[in-house]
């Protein structure tokens, strides 16, 4: 039923670039409200695995189903793509990522960053979008920015922005890749409390991060991927509290040291 079904179901997934097979049968599951937070060294597939889940990536085999509805493939192995163009605007639109580099444009003001795709691919009213886009920048702490370049703005204002412009979306989930790996740590604290917030009320979300403090307040489940394979996952305090695997222990052993 769609409505109980996950917000993202991701079965068996493997993705490979040419022979370099860099996801090897991957499962997650986020329900609606549940914030899923994956860890792991630099290179093992958890950024791709946002990108296959948002079909940014294909992936060459396993099954990705969003609120009940499967991804339809057409060809198989490496010549698989979606193969319905309406239900991938559909699955991206829903599946709203925010990336480590922020991505504004440039020559457009914060507010025109944030309405440009609500309004543009989504084709919604632009009163009504704009009136939502200050809102969001509100909600993430910079309503007086509407104006500014984003050049204007410290790198935490606009990753805050790139946020807003995210929520302005109305996604089903947000996914997060890194989002404040760019930032100082002064400005890292101001993003992890949008994020905290978000969290908080309910907002199902994907974060990759490097942040095991954040990872461990604001999940609900966390998944440690080592090499394009899951190592080891369960509720945060499992996996950090006690966690099970030597490799997992080792890769948290050298966070915590970093
Ligand atoms: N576009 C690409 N072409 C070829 N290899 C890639 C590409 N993107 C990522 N990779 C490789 O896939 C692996 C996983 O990368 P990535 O998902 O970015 O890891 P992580 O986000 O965990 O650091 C790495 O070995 C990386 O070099
Ligand atoms: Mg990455």
């Amino acid at each position: 039923m769609p409505d109980t079904a996950p917000v993202i179901q991701i079965t068996d997934l493997h993705k490979s670039f040419g022979q370099l097979e860099v996801l090897k049968g991957v499962d997650i599951t986020a329900h609606r409200g549940d914030v899923v937070s994956l860890i792991g060294s630099s290179g093992s597939g958890k950024s791709t695995i946002l990108r296959c889940a948002n079909l940014l990536e294909d992936s060459q085999q396993g099954d990705i189903v969003f609120k009940g509805e499967p991804v339809h493939w057409k060809g198989s192995g490496p010549s698989r793509r979606p193969g319905d163009a309406k239900q991938v605007l559909r699955i991206r639109t829903n599946l709203s990522m925010v990336f480590q580099q922020f991505n504004l444009w440039a020559h457009m003001t914060i507010l025109q960053n944030v309405m440009e795709a609500p309004v543009t691919v989504l084709g919604r009213d632009k009163a009504e979008v704009e009136e939502a886009a200050r809102k969001y920048l509100a909600k993430v702490g910079i309503g007086d920015k509407c104006d500014a370049w984003p050049a204007q703005l410290s790198g935490g204002q606009q990753q805050r922005a790139a946020i807003a412009r995210a929520l302005c979306m109305e996604p089903e989930a947000l996914l997060f890749d890194e989002p404040t790996s760019a930032l100082d740590p002064e400005l890292e604290q101001e993003v992890v409390k949008v994020i905290k917030d978000l969290a908080a009320e309910g907002r199902t979300m994907i974060i990759v991060t490097h942040d095991m403090k954040l990872a461990a307040d604001v999940s609900d489940h966390v998944v440690f991927l080592h090499q394009g394979r899951i190592e080891e996952e369960g509720p945060p305090d499992a996996l950090f509290g006690a966690p099970k695997s030597d490799r997992l222990r080792g890769f948290l052993s050298a966070t915590q040291t970093a």
